[in-house]
């Protein structure tokens, strides 16, 4: 099992960004994930491709930008030119998910769909064969620092599922409250990668605390 990593810079300290994202690299991140939010769809408000194209040159890792913007596919291109990876975006926030999918292969960047903790599984119907990434929301999209919602665990057995009988590698990525207290649990259920924000930059030593998530992990027996 191959279990990944991605601090959200959500946490960070917005004034040294590029000394923060280089300070998780070199703690064994494994993933950059970058929270878009727009004031709009989610009632918060931080960087756009400006502050993603700054990022890029100080660190090698993927970039896993996650789109909580509404319309989404005016600014996929621009993410995708300042060094996206993989673009996740919420179905509810598109007019046209199939569409918005195509957009971000076509601009050369691995595509996600994401689900909110109240966002049913029947938009993966018609998608998963398409994605790479599975994004399920474990807290409402807005803010970091909040609880984790166990309604999220059945959640992710249900998509981990989906993925292992349709027989491709999607990534399953959990966003929200994830800690080393509940990283083992959210593995067993099924998913594979891990968002923390405030888990991670809100922590005095940042590769200690990748080191214990990765401990827990490292224990994780998923029921077949
Ligand atoms: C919330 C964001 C998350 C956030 C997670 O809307 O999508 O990525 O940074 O923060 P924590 O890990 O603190 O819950
Ligand atoms: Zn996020």
């Amino acid at each position: 099992m191959t279990f990944r990593i991605a601090p959200s810079i959500l946490s960070a300290d917005f004034a040294r960004l590029g000394d923060e994202v280089r300070a998780v690299a070199q703690a064994g991140a494994d993933l950059i994930h970058f929270d878009v939010m727009d004031n709009h769809y989610v009632p918060n408000l931080t960087a756009g491709p400006l502050v993603c194209a700054a990022l890029r040159p100080h660190v090698s890792l993927p970039i896993d930008v996650h789109l909580m913007v509404k319309p989404v596919d005016r600014i996929i291109p621009d993410f995708a030119r300042a060094g996206a990876n993989l673009i996740s975006f919420h179905p509810e926030a598109t007019e046209h998910v199939d569409r918005t999918i195509g957009l971000i292969h076509e601009h050369g960047c691995k595509a996600g769909l994401v689900f909110n903790p109240a966002t049913s599984l029947v938009w993966l119907d018609h998608t998963l064969d398409k994605l790479d990434l599975v994004l399920l929301m474990s807290v409402n999209p807005g803010f970091g620092g909040q609880q984790f919602i166990a309604s999220a665990l059945p959640k992710i057995a249900e998509v981990r599922r989906r993925i292992d009988k349709l027989g491709r590698d999607v990534w399953l990525e959990v966003d929200g409250g994830v800690k080393a207290e509940n990283i083992a649990e959210v593995a067993a259920a099924g998913a594979d990668t891990f968002v923390a924000g405030s888990a991670i930059f809100g922590s005095k030593d940042y590769a200690a605390t990748i080191r214990d998530m990765r401990t827990r992990l490292g224990m994780v027996r998923r029921a077949a």
